[in-house]
């Protein structure tokens, strides 16, 4: 084990969404690096095998926290059970999260509402409680994942681009405010992933999936993490969606707009 491996045996990565797709892929990421993990989703069996795989690869320790985020108290929660543990959290990673698909007009409001909290609200609010102490410390890492989605409107996934466009801009205001503090903030754009993510989003069929240059999660992550430990600010995994990221600054909003939804809509 190398003497920076070590070092970061001191340090604690709190990750939200960890037991699948993205989340996971990070989490080994920071595992091998040394780092003790928290881990948060839903669901405790996926979270206690992920920990128990991590703990016995890397010998860290690692905190596993069930909690669905799209409760309003999860944050003040998860906060508080680390203060009274005494864990100081070095790095935040703000990745659950997950999307709707369909017209707004008819879909249901209840699940727009949950995911407007979970990519949403609930990032933010972690922000918030934990910057502080990041911020006192003189030391500590946000990363934020948000989505090439977060450059266009998404029309047939309304909310979830608008929620992704809201979580590009808060990480950069935020990231510019920070500097100098020691903090930094890093928001991790991909585009399309092979994870869960699909399969919730009942979007399997839209041509976004179906198409090529669907990413994997492991790369995705490795490419996040490098971003997050060289202080880059916004990190598109991708050649491909680095161009559509630059390609819609000069093209007609309306334009853009069309082509989102088509690329939205399912092939069956
Ligand atoms: N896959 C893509 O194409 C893609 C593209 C761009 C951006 N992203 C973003 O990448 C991030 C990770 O998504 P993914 O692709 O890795 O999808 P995923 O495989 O579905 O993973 C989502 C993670 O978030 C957790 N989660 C979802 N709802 C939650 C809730 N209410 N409370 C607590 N945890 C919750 C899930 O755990 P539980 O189910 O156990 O709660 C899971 O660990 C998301 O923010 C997503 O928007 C994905």
């Amino acid at each position: 084990m190398s003497a920076t491996t070590n070092l970061n045996h001191q340090k604690t990565v709190l990750i939200t969404g960890a037991s699948g797709g993205i989340g996971y892929e990070l989490a080994k990421l920071f595992a091998r690096d040394g780092y003790n993990l928290v881990l948060v989703a839903r669901s405790r069996d996926k979270l206690d095998r992920v920990a128990d795989e991590l703990k016995a690869k890397f010998g860290i320790s690692v905190k596993v926290i069930a909690k669905d985020l799209s409760s309003s108290s999860a944050p003040g929660e998860i906060f508080n059970e680390l203060q009274q543990e005494s864990i100081k959290v070095y790095i935040l990673v703000n990745n659950a999260g997950f999307a709707t698909y369909g017209l707004f007009a008819e879909t249901e409001l209840k699940g727009e509402l949950q995911m407007m909290q979970v990519n949403m609200v609930c990032l933010t609010h972690l922000t918030k409680l934990f910057l502080p102490g990041m911020i006192e410390a003189g030391e500590g890492k946000i990363l934020n994942v948000a989505s090439t989605a977060a450059f266009q409107p998404g029309p047939l996934m309304a909310v979830y681009y608008a929620s992704k466009a809201y979580v590009l801009s808060f990480s950069e205001a935020i990231a510019n405010e920070l500097q100098g503090t020691g903090v930094t903030v890093t928001v991790l754009c991909p585009g399309a992933t092979e994870t869960g993510f699909q399969k919730r989003a009942d979007m399997e069929a839209s041509k976004l999936f179906k198409g090529r240059g669907v990413m994997e999660a492991e790369t995705v992550a490795k490419i996040g993490y490098r971003g997050l430990m060289n202080n880059e600010t916004v990190v598109i995994p991708g050649l491909k969606n680095q161009l559509l990221a630059q390609a819609v600054r000069f093209t007609p909003r309306k334009m853009v707009t069309k082509i989102a939804r088509k690329v939205q809509e399912r092939v069956d």
